[in-house]
Parts: C-alpha cells; structure tokens; sequence
C-alpha cells in the first residue's frame, strides 16, 4: 500500500463505465440473451471446485472489459500482491491480513516481520490433529473418564459464524459422537438453552476469542465455568473441561484456562477471516482433521486461482466487480446471498458479517471522505423458503437486487426427485427475475384462461414482472469441505477487491466500538451502581428508558 488510492469518480475508466451504463439504460437482459446465443457460454467460469454462471447481468463486452479495467486503474494486481505477500494492508491497525497464510500448505513459506508463520501455522495444525485425535479416539476425556460428547463453543462475531456455518455445512461428515453448539449472544437465554441439554461429566467447553476481552464471550464464559463448578463440585476439573483459542494468552490464563489448553491466535488474522485458524477446532472436532485440512485445500485452491488468474477469468474479480457496477452505476443498495442448500442455510449470515464489517467504510486509506457509496446491505436466506416471502419484492418491488444463487449439482440427500425440484425452483427464480412478464404476456396468459377483456384490463398490470433484475449462480458439485472451503475463500476475495476498487481499509472494524463503549457506561446504571453524571451517554431517551428497565426489574 505505497501509493495514495485514486480518486475513484475522476478516473478514466469510471467516466467510460458512466457511459457504458447510459448506454444500456434502456437494453434489457432478454434482450441481451436474444441477441446473443453464445452469452451462457461466454459468461461462465471454473474455478477450485466452482463454476460460476455470470450471464444474468446487465453485461455487454463492452461493460466487462471497462470493469477489468477500473480494477487495473485501481492498481488491483498490485495490491492483491501486498495482500497474499503480507503487507500491512491494514493500515489503521498496522498489521498483515494474513488469512491466505492459514490455509496454504507448508511449503509455501510466509514472514512477518522476518518471523517464518507459516511454521506456527504449521506447528498449531499438527497441535490441532493431536488434540482433535485424542478427543475423536476418547484417549483424552472428561474428568470422570467419559467421552466428550458435546462442545460448547462461545464466541461471538468471526469467532463464532464462520465455524457455526462451516459445521452445518459438514454435517454429513460428522462423526455421530460428537455434538456442537454455538453460543454467542449476552441474551442468557441462549446459554441457558444450551446448559439445559448437556451434562457437565461429558462437555468440553471452547472460549474462543482472538482479544480475549469481548464481553459477550467472557460474560457467558462465565456463566458455563461457574454452571460446571456448580454442577461438578470440582474447581480442578475446569482444567480438563475448558479450552480457548485467543491471541492474549495471559488474559485467558487470568480467566482460569490452563496453559497447554489455549491455542494460539495472531495479529495478523482479522476475526471474521479467523474460520481457518484453531477457531475452526469446533469444526475440526466435529468432521475430524483429515476434513478441516480438506476445507483449508479447497481455501487454498481458490487463493490460487485468485493470485494467478487473469481479472478477466478470475471468479472472485468477476464477482466483486460485477458488484460494483450495480451498487456505483446502477445504484443497487442491497446484494442477495441466496444458498439452494439447506447445509449452507448460515453462508448469508457468515457473509454479512464479512463483507459488511469489512466494507461499511466511509473514508478511504487517506481518512477522506468517500465521494462514491461503498459496501452495500448484505443480505439473504436459504432457497425456496424465500420465494415464499421476500423473493416477492425482488419480483415486483420498485428496487434492484442483484443476488448470488448457490446450488450443489448432487445432494447429500437424494430424496425422491427433491433435488430436482430445488435446482428447478432456483433456475426459475434465476429466469423470472432475468425475463420477467411483459404486459402482453400478462394480457396473452389471462385472455388464454378465459377471462373477459375488462377484467384482463384490470388485472394485467398487477401480473406484470419488470425482469432485468440481475443474478449469478455458483454451483459445486456437492457441498464438500473442498467446495465450501473455495466458497468462503471466494466471498473473502470478493470482498478484498471491492475494497481495493472504493479504496478502503476492509480490515479494520472501528465502527464497532462506540456503541460497546456507550454500553459499558449504560451497564451500571442499569445495575443501579451508578447515575446518569458518570454516563456521556445521557439523553433523555436514554434515561427514560433506563428508568423503564430499572423499574420493571424491581428497582
Ligand atoms: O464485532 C467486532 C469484533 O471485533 C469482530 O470483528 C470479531 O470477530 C468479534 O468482535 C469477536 O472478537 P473476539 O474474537 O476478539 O472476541
């Protein structure tokens, strides 16, 4: 990150796409398809396990090749190699973001500041597989001797979605022994639920949390210790019974958590990129260590593709791009992610948070306003239940959606002819929201039903669907831990680029802290341990309901 970003909106290229965009104002996608009987062909890509069809856009050549070259005028080969070689990209917080480096094999030799990490990484995998063996083979166990059938994981944010939606996802490669659960919310209802159906003798608990000083995480950390001490009567057996993954080793130890049970974090690894370090030990717990390190391959083949394929065939680029044009030139202010995979039921969860915490920025490197918007609202849900309620909106509302389809080729579960069906409702989607329903057809369709001229005349207008509303599919051949590992590591790059194009910092999360900061000084005057003159968060919507809280909680 040497030179200053450019100013976006005064490039070249961007007027070029500005004029690119007038141009197709009135070209709809139909159109686009009927004028081109190649288009499927030529907007499809494979990579790692994915293809990617691209052809659902508002794209003409001329459109693709003025976004490749936006991504060049923004330097994006060159800062995706500080990216991958480790530079500190992110640069309010001074450090790498070194996520590629967990998941590429150890051959690949990494440094930071001279320190060889791919040899940490290395060194915490081989700890990882020894530990996941020992409690897979019931070699280590619970105080008592009983097998571990249950992981309490408790994390929040990075630490807690990428895991919860890669065990979901893998569900079919889990071993039947072993269970699951995530807790991240302050809600004590969450943890409470999950004490309530496990038995202390035979749950290993994991904090995971890369400061170690996340309260959510500490407060319902807490809450599993004291339940197990209450429950056990044993205070020794913690040590066998409580693990975490953390960056502050120190803090955990305070927290009570014996040394040779933490594993380690970096610097260099943001929380939402952190799915492939020792956070993913729930995951590893679950489908074993031969699969983890399966899901860090496919990672790893996807990294590669990014850093050497040419922006034109590189599937993150294409994505990121295609994502720029419809939030910069057409104004789109939301980004569907729509998985046709009930294993993948959490990827728009784990995506918002990745790309929203990454890219809800609003100035640039240089901490200048941006003149353009950046990261759109990510939104989504799993398949079909969705046309049964929000895909109505994308049909007929008056905004654009552009959306990702995700859909494997085979099921994990060949239910009569289900699979068909779901790829059927997920292509007609796909198709509806490309062509819609003109007036004509609206008009051709009622009339064919029987219905009389004044009623079709008065209905028409209501069945009408614009179309021209754009969308990609990515499909894998089945939900494995290879494909969903290239999946996740796509969006990440996906990310990555978008950021480099609008010029921001995707590593940092500064937004984050002003409402957790204002918490802490609500915190105790909710407690009744303090009044409003210790608070700078005072106002009189603030205290009355404070009041309201202190008063229906007996105060
Ligand atoms: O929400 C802010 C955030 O810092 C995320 O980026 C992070 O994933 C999460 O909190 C949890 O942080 P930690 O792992 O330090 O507990």
């Amino acid at each position: 990150m040497t030179s200053p970003h450019p100013v976006l909106t005064s490039l070249p290229e961007w007027q070029a796409l500005a004029t690119c965009r007038e141009r197709l104002e009135n070209r709809s996608m139909r159109a686009l398809f009927a004028d081109d009987p190649d288009r499927s062909a030529r907007y499809f890509v494979e990579a790692a396990g994915l293809s990617l069809d691209y052809s659902r856009n508002r794209l003409t050549e001329e459109v693709h090749a003025g976004l490749m070259s936006l991504a060049r005028g923004c330097r994006l080969e060159e800062r995706r190699a500080a990216l991958l070689r480790g530079d500190r990209v992110n640069t309010t917080e001074n450090r790498p973001a070194l996520h590629t480096a967990l998941r590429s094999p150890g051959t690949d030799r990494v440094t930071v500041d001279g320190e060889n990490i791919s040899a940490e990484v290395e060194a915490t995998l081989a700890r990882m597989e020894s530990f996941v063996q020992e409690v897979r083979s019931q070699a280590r166990t619970g105080y008592t001797g009983k097998a571990f059938t249950d992981v309490v994981s408790i994390g929040i944010g990075g630490s807690f979605l990428g895991p919860r939606l890669v065990t979901e996802a893998l569900q079919p490669y889990q071993s039947p022994g072993i269970h699951c659960h995530y807790v991240a919310n302050i809600d004590g209802t969450e943890i409470c639920e999950t004490l309530a159906n496990i038995h202390p003798e035979t749950t290993l608990f994991l904090v995971q949390s890369k400061s170690f000083g996340t309260r959510e995480t500490l407060e319902n950390s807490r809450a599993a210790k004291d339940w197990f001490i209450e429950r056990t009567g044993n205070t020794q057996a913690v040590a066998s019974h409580f693990m975490a993954v953390t960056a502050n080793k120190t803090a955990a130890q305070e927290f009570g958590i014996a040394r040779d049970n933490i594993f380690p974090m970096w610097d260099w690894v943001g929380g939402r990129y952190s799915l492939w370090s020792a956070i993913g030990l729930p995951v590893a717990l679950s489908v074993g260590m031969d699969n983890f390190r399966a899901l860090l391959a496919g990672a790893h083949a996807m990294d590669t593709h990014f850093r050497d394929a040419p922006l034109e065939k590189n599937m993150p680029v294409i994505m990121a791009m295609l994502g720029i044009w419809y939030g910069n030139f057409w104004g789109a202010e939301t980004h569907a992610i729509l998985p046709y995979d009930q294993y993948l039921r959490s990827l728009p969860e784990h995506l918002q948070q990745l790309d929203m915490e990454s890219n809800g920025k609003r100035v640039n490197l240089q901490g200048l306003p941006l003149q353009h918007h950046s990261g759109p609202v990510i939104w989504g849900g799993v398949g079909v239940n969705g046309q049964h309620a929000y895909h109505q909106l994308i049909h007929q509302g008056t905004r654009l959606v552009p959306a990702d389809f995700i859909i494997p080729l085979q099921s994990h579960n060949p239910v009569a002819t289900h699979h068909a069906e779901l790829f059927a409702n997920c292509l007609g989607q796909s198709r509806a929201m490309m062509a819609g329903k003109t007036l004509d057809e609206a008009k051709a369709e009622l009339a064919a039903s029987g219905m009389a001229e004044a009623e079709i005349e008065r209905l028409a207008p209501h069945k009408v669907i614009p179309g021209n509303q754009p969308s990609n599919t990515l499909m894998m051949e089945k939900v494995t831990p290879e494909t969903v590992g290239a999946l996740i590591a796509l969006y990440e790059h996906r990310t990555f680029v978008q950021g480099t194009i609008w010029g921001v910092n995707s590593f940092d999360q500064w937004g984050v802290e002003l409402g957790k900061k204002l918490g802490e000084g609500i915190l105790p005057r909710l407690l009744g341990t303090a009044d409003a003159s210790a608070d700078n968060a005072s106002d009189s919507a603030t205290d009355h309901l404070i009041r309201l809280f202190r008063s229906a909680n007996g105060a």
